[in-house]
């Protein structure tokens, strides 16, 4: 099995995530190949996909989006699992208690998971270091209202990317297993009384 991890990053910080999942894949007995979206052709040769983006304005990245259009029929073939490197930050949850996960999920999540039935989707903490910021979003950061949202730092949560990503390794989807329709695994029935298949006439 071969999985593609494919990302799309501005500044690096989601490149830093889809290389520890590329590796946490390959620590757990897949191959798995890393590349920028743009970078990617046919996906002929992968068996499962990792998409992953950085979530800027409440948006995946534009190439990330296409990617995923452009790809949508190979990709609905195949399991897929998608991530974003969104919110910043050492809070979990925002003024009003909601988890800042969710409140930071990209709005054409929805669609592009319904769109290829992706198996999950997941948003991680990312990482901002303003000498990598354009101009203008050095000034959207002196905005009072952006300053809060983009503090300098990098909040990317290692073990839980390498737990995610080890999820996937052990997915039954890239074992070879047979998947039901929500990509849930089926269940094997008993041959009736518990008996040894191996042992039937
Ligand atoms: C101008 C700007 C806008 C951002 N907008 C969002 C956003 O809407 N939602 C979010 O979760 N994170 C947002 N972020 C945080 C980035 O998504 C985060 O820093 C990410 O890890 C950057 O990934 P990259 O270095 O791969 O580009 C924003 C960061 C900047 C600088």
């Amino acid at each position: 099995m071969t999985v593609l991890v494919a990302y799309a990053s501005k500044h690096g910080a989601t490149q830093g995530i889809a290389e520890r999942i590329a590796e946490s894949l390959t620590a757990a007995g897949q191959q798995a190949e890393v590349r920028p979206v743009r970078e990617t052709g046919d996906l002929g040769g992968y068996d499962a996909v990792v998409v992953g983006s950085a979530a800027y304005e409440g948006h995946w990245l534009k190439e990330a989006r296409q990617f995923v259009q452009r790809h949508r029929d190979e990709l609905a073939a195949r399991p897929v699992w998608l991530f974003s490197s969104g919110p910043l930050g050492t809070k979990t949850t925002d003024g009003q208690g909601r988890d800042l996960r969710e409140v930071a999920q990209p709005k054409e999540i929805p669609e592009l998971k319904e769109a290829i039935a992706a198996r999950d989707h997941r948003v991680f903490f990312g990482a901002l270091k303003p000498d990598r910021l354009s101009f203008a979003e050095r000034a959207l950061r002196k905005l009072p209202a952006a300053r809060a949202m983009l503090p300098e730092g990098d909040f990317r949560d290692w073990t839980e990317i390498e737990a995610w990503a080890n999820g996937i390794a052990h997915d039954p989807a890239l074992s070879g297993q047979p998947t039901g329709p929500a990509g849930e695994t089926q269940a094997h029935e008993s041959p009736g009384d518990g008996q040894d298949p191996s042992a039937a006439p």
